[in-house]
């Protein structure tokens, strides 16, 4: 079964035979001379950066650089960055959770229309994986992405908001070593692990009878439609609609996600996974409100093109996923580009995403 913490774990051996194809396949892409490929009915072009730039110079796109979060944008991912972090503390300290803080700025963002601008904004933080407040900011803003995708009203993405931010309290009492081992667990580490939504629940059922409801929607999270899950082996509809949406978002940024034992799946690799392997553990209209909502390379994330320039994208292609439109940063050599330079991806055949990169590896 998938599982959003130990999951590689399970699937060590899959991988680094991943991790293999998509090394080969970089090296593949990156020419090591100029070959000039005939394109349309004019344009010559070469895979190689001058041609990038050349490219990139022919589309106007002014202000590129200044485009990015708003304060207000920032102003509410650092509150629920802090209020994160103090729940962790709290939690540790065996003291309560005030959910009212969390449930006023979910519900400014949901009512300003900013989740879109949130989740990408996350996407393109930095907070370490095994920091627990980063992977929750981002799947607090994918699930009511995909919430939205579902058509829920502004009551529902409210309340699926604050138990996506809220279902992993019980993660924060189990021992750290587990967490961070880097060989396998054995059994006792992997029942502890899979207690922590009894744990969630047990805590957050201390917020009182009003948050009854939050509070069996995160015993129920790690729960698949096909039985897998745990910790009662629910099915189909015996699971919450929301916990499944928050199932299937945290199971993808885990993913993704560099942590102490593995590195990350490509995005498009952890897209396929879900499809290929995990497509019956979550509800058919779940699966396809994320596959609608949840872009693979976000607006404002840092990507590698197969020409080993850097560049942030800058708006996606929703019939194009793997094709968005990048504002280039740095050239193959990692040399800072200071002009404006745009690439669309969906014009262009020769170039592609290798990856993703994180904010601090940035040249
Ligand atoms: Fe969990």
């Amino acid at each position: 079964m998938v599982d959003p913490y130990r999951f590689f774990h399970y699937y060590l051996g899959i991988m680094v035979r991943f991790a293999d194809i998509v090394t080969s396949k970089i090296k593949l892409g990156v020419p090591n001379k100029i070959t000039p490929v005939r394109v349309g009915e004019n344009a010559y072009r070469f895979a190689d950066l001058q041609v990038l730039e050349q490219l990139a110079e022919s589309t106007s796109v002014p202000k590129y650089e200044e485009e990015g979060p708003t304060f207000e944008v920032i102003g509410y991912y650092d509150e629920l960055l802090e209020l994160a972090q103090d729940i962790g503390d709290r939690v540790k300290r065996n003291k309560k959770i005030d959910p009212f803080p969390i449930l006023s700025i979910i519900h400014s963002i949901t009512a300003a229309n900013l989740t879109d601008e949130l989740y990408e904004y996350a996407m393109s933080s930095t907070v370490d994986y095994e920091e627990l407040p980063g992977p929750t900011m981002e799947a607090t803003f994918a699930s009511m992405k995909v919430g939205e995708g579902m058509g829920y009203d502004e009551k529902m993405l409210i309340k699926l908001g604050l138990t996506a931010f809220l279902e992993n309290v019980g993660i924060y009492k189990v021992p750290e070593g587990v967490l961070t081992k880097k060989g396998k667990l054995d059994e006792k580490e992997i029942k502890t692990i899979k207690s922590h939504p009894i744990i969630s629940y047990k805590i957050l059922s201390g917020m009182g009878e009003k948050f009854r409801w939050l509070a069996l929607l995160a015993l129920q999270t790690h729960e698949r439609s096909d039985g897998s899950g745990y910790p009662k082996g629910l099915k189909e509809d015996e699971i919450s609609e929301m916990a499944s949406i928050i199932g299937l978002t945290e199971t993808y940024i885990a993913m993704i996600k560099r942590t102490p034992y593995r590195d990350p799946y490509s995005r498009p690799d952890a897209v396929k996974f879900i499809i290929e392997d995990a497509k019956l553990q979550f509800p058919i209209k779940v699966l396809k409100a994320f596959f609608n909502e949840i872009s693979l390379y976000p607006v404002n994330t840092y990507v590698r093109l197969n020409s080993q320039a850097i560049g942030r994208v800058q708006s996606t292609n929703k019939r194009r996923p793997l094709r968005p439109r990048i504002a280039l940063l740095y050239d193959s050599e990692g040399k800072r580009i200071r002009s404006q330079k745009v690439i669309d991806l969906s014009e262009d055949p020769l170039f592609y995403i290798v990856e993703s990169i994180d904010k601090k590896d940035l040249p």
